[in-house]
């Protein structure tokens, strides 16, 4: 059953669709007929049978009726008329009228056809109910046949007639329906192959025109998208070529860029080993200019003190010297017995004063000397310490205030209760000496009213100092050069040495590890900032 639905399927698929129509009326038409042709024969053939039939009897049964009394009579003639009416029949084929004796037999040329299409009818001739004799009627079935025949050959005609005609219908179905189709599937197999101005005359207003029409509304939107393709093609084909232009140009100017960057590279590697051995050189350089900067300054400090000493050595030497001269010649004078009592005392006289002269002097020499030591701070012993700053600096302010007696400044120490660090109090109470010194020597005159304040603060890890006057300040010459030894700005009257910031600043950079600034203004005084950490550990000379 399967098979055969899956036979069919792959028949009909191969089929086109005006074949597929046709086989479907065709077989439609077959079964159709069959049935049609069937029953109007079958009918046909009952009817002519049943008529002959009743033909047969009826015929039979007025002969019968007829021949009654004519035999009853023997009237001969009678009979034999009656005989030849019957013959008038053209199915009657013979007639045969016997009482004992065969009275009337005839048989009419021509119509004695096969013994098979005789149809014999006896009827027995009746008189006041008595058998008087017998008629027998052979009737021909030929007519009856021919009549069939004509029927069948009627309906056959009509049947061909109304094929003929729905075959018309067909072919003009066929061409209404499949050609329009064909038509369409010729157009779209051109538009496929790229004939797009392809369009398909629209003849009817049923569905194929309307598929007609949508089918040339796809043409015309496909013509112009493809139209609208072509030209974005065209665009991208142009875009394509400028991009590959400017990429040639860029591969170009890369190329050049690198070449011209890997001869800069060249140069730089070259100006780079040139500053390499600039830098040897410089380094080369710093150290010796450092090492005749250390030169420059120890010759400086040399010179200072060669200056500050020459002057008390050379009135000892002077003395010395003055010293020697009389006292030879008062042993002169006593060797040769000449010295007198006058010359005694003038002699004594002139020693004390050349003797007081050198120990006046040498003492200044030892006092030079013992200034110079604080140059180095490694000459100065201070011990790191946990102390409360506050107390320590209070402390420090009572030991110098008795330099402010004869003067109208005051001494301000500035700082928290309780702030504990770990440093040198001693080099603290140094620096400070140094600075309050500075401001009573250089920032105020004998009569100025004025201020110094000593300001300690704890930023995190580091401590700032800030020691300050409001004295008449420094012009910016000065303040830059007053950590320099033996920088003053006045030397001789006051014994300036101008190695008291010299030595601030040593002890702060070295001893405390800090840093120290200046800031100073002219008439309104001087500020150092003293920045050291609390923690540093350090070593302790
Ligand atoms: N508080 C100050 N006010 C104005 N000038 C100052 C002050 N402290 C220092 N100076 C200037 O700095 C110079 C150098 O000081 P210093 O090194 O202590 O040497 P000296 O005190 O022996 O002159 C001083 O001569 C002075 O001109
Ligand atoms: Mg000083």
């Amino acid at each position: 059953m399967r098979t055969i639905h899956e036979k069919i399927k792959s028949i009909s698929k191969d089929m086109s669709l005006r074949q597929k129509i046709m086989v479907m009326i065709l077989s439609i038409l077959v079964v159709m007929f069959a049935l049609i042709t069937y029953y109007k024969i079958s009918s046909a053939t009952k009817n002519i049978t049943a008529d002959f039939e009743m033909k047969v009897s009826s015929t039979g049964n007025l002969a019968g009726v007829a021949l009654s009394d004519v035999m009853w009579n023997y009237d001969i003639k009678g009979t034999e008329v009656i005989g030849e009416s019957l013959l008038i029949d053209r199915e009657v084929a013979f007639v045969l009228i016997s009482n004992e004796n065969e009275i009337f037999k005839k048989i009419l040329d021509g119509r004695m056809y096969s013994e098979k299409y005789i149809r014999t009818m006896q009827v027995p001739i009746l008189k006041n109910d008595r058998e008087i004799g017998l008629v027998t009627i052979g009737f021909t079935d030929y007519y009856r046949h021919k009549a069939i025949w004509q029927e069948v050959r009627a309906t056959f005609f009509i049947l061909v007639l109304a094929a003929v005609f729905i075959w018309g219908m067909i072919v003009l179905l066929i061409r209404t329906l499949v050609i329009p189709i064909k038509q369409l599937e010729l157009g779209a197999k051109r538009l496929a192959n790229g004939d797009l101005s392809e369009r398909i005359e629209v003849e009817s207003n049923d569905e194929l025109g309307a598929l007609a029409i949508e089918f040339n509304l796809m043409a015309d939107s496909l013509q112009i998208m493809i139209a609208e393709r072509d030209e974005a093609l065209q665009e991208l084909t142009v875009s394509k070529e400028e991009i590959r232009q400017s990429r040639d140009d860029l591969e170009i100017k890369v190329g050049e860029r690198t070449m011209e960057l890997s001869a800069m590279n060249q140069e730089l590697i070259a100006i780079n080993n040139e500053l390499a051995s600039t830098v040897d050189t410089l380094q080369e350089t710093q150290s010796q200019l450092v090492q005749s900067e250390k030169m420059a300054a120890l010759g400086s400090i040399v010179i200072g003190i060669a200056h500050e000493i020459n002057t008390p050595v050379g009135v000892c030497l002077t003395a010395a010297s003055y010293m020697d001269e009389i006292s030879r010649n008062a042993k002169n004078k006593y060797e040769l017995s000449t010295l007198t009592k006058s010359a005694i005392e003038e002699y004594f006289t002139q020693s004390v004063e050349a003797s007081s002269l050198i120990l006046v002097n040498a003492e200044k020499v030892a006092v030079l000397i013992d200034k110079f030591r604080r140059i180095s701070t490694e000459q100065s012993i201070d011990f790191k310490r946990y102390f409360n700053v506050k107390e320590n600096l209070l402390l420090i302010a009572d030991t110098l205030r008795p330099m402010l007696v004869n003067s109208k400044l005051t001494l301000r120490v500035e700082c928290d209760q309780n702030v504990m660090i770990e440093s040198y109090p001693g080099t603290l109470s140094e620096i400070l000496t140094d600075l309050v010194t500075n401001s009573i020597t250089h920032a105020f005159g004998p009569d100025d009213v004025g201020e110094i304040i000593i300001d300690f603060e704890r930023q995190e890890s580091t401590c700032v100092l800030a020691f300050s006057d409001n004295g008449c300040g420094m012009e910016s010459s000065v303040s830059d050069k007053i950590f320099e030894p033996f920088f003053t700005t006045r030397r001789g009257a006051l014994g300036g040495l101008g190695l008291g910031l010299h030595i601030v600043y040593n002890l702060v950079t070295l001893r405390l590890n800090g840093t120290i600034e200046c800031s100073s203004k002219v008439g309104e005084g001087t500020t150092f900032i003293i920045k050291f950490p609390m923690d540093e550990e350090e070593k302790v000379n």
